[in-house]
């Protein structure tokens, strides 16, 4: 039996490890797992790349160890990584940091998908890539500026891949996972009220368990990439359906 290829970026916790958790338990996977810290899993199927996903030289220069050749029955980037930022208003965000957080959540997941699109445009069998945004792409919140805006770039970004590539075996997603109970849900209830006005909503959704767990967030990221016939659109929330 053909093996499978995942590309994952943000693997080392929080959703990206669930999405890890659930891919390893799939026997045909080959995973490739990019972040800046290892979990030196021994798993014979697992390579673990070390990679700060902000230093967009050292990506580029690396590009050709991230996206293997193979035989494979379907070729799958799913681009996780992400970070909340500075949550300050804007006006007041350092600039150092805001570079960063728009390598991380926009470009480097734009560098993967073009460089994987141009490997893998050939191959036989299903090419997905699944990149992860965020409601906040299209709802303004007061201290997530950078957050808001590479996210909203990321999904236009993904809709323009997919308009450009309507070949059958190709498909493309812009995801939004919920609210889901991970560090950077901890990052947020850390941020100042003058900040960040709507803290108290979200420090409400960790009290009231209201948070989604990495677990059933990766359950559905993983039901839909299976079952991608079923989701037609581009741009899709896990929220908007259930698991059979
Ligand atoms: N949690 C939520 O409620 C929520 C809501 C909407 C969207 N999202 C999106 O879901 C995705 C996963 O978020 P999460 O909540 O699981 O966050 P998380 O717990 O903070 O995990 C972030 C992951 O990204 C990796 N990462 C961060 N900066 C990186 C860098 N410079 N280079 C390489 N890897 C980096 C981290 O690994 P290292 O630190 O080891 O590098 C980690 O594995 C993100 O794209 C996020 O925007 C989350």
């Amino acid at each position: 039996m053909k093996k499978s290829l995942l590309i994952l970026t943000g693997h080392s916790q929080g959703l990206g490890r669930a999405i890890l958790d659930n891919y390893l338990a799939k026997e045909n996977f080959q995973i490739l797992a990019i972040s800046r810290s290892k979990l030196d899993l021994d798993r014979p199927n697992l390579t673990e790349v070390s990679l700060d996903l902000g230093e967009l030289d050292v990506l580029e220069s690396r590009m050709e160890e991230l996206l293997p050749d193979g035989d494979y029955e379907q070729v799958i980037l799913i681009n996780n990584a992400g970070w909340i930022g500075e949550i300050k208003p804007i006006g007041s965000l350092m600039v150092k940091k805001l570079r960063s957080q728009v390598n991380v959540n926009l470009l480097a997941p734009m560098y993967l998908t073009n460089a994987f699109i141009a490997k893998y445009k050939a191959y036989q069998g299903k090419k997905i890539i699944c990149n992860v945004s965020s409601g906040a792409s299209h709802k303004p919140m007061q201290g997530w500026g950078g957050y808001c805006s590479t996210k909203a770039a990321i999904a236009m970004f993904t809709k323009v891949a997919a308009k450009e590539n309507s070949d059958a075996e190709f498909r493309f997603f812009s995801v939004a996972p919920g609210i889901v109970d991970t560090q950077m849900q901890d990052e947020i209830r850390q941020a100042s009220a003058l900040d960040f006005p709507e803290i108290e909503r979200f420090k409400s959704y960790k009290s009231n368990g209201d948070l989604s767990s990495p677990e059933q967030v990766a359950s559905k990221i993983s039901h839909m990439l299976e079952n991608e016939h079923q989701f037609t659109e581009v741009i899709q929330d896990v929220r908007d359906f259930e698991l059979p």
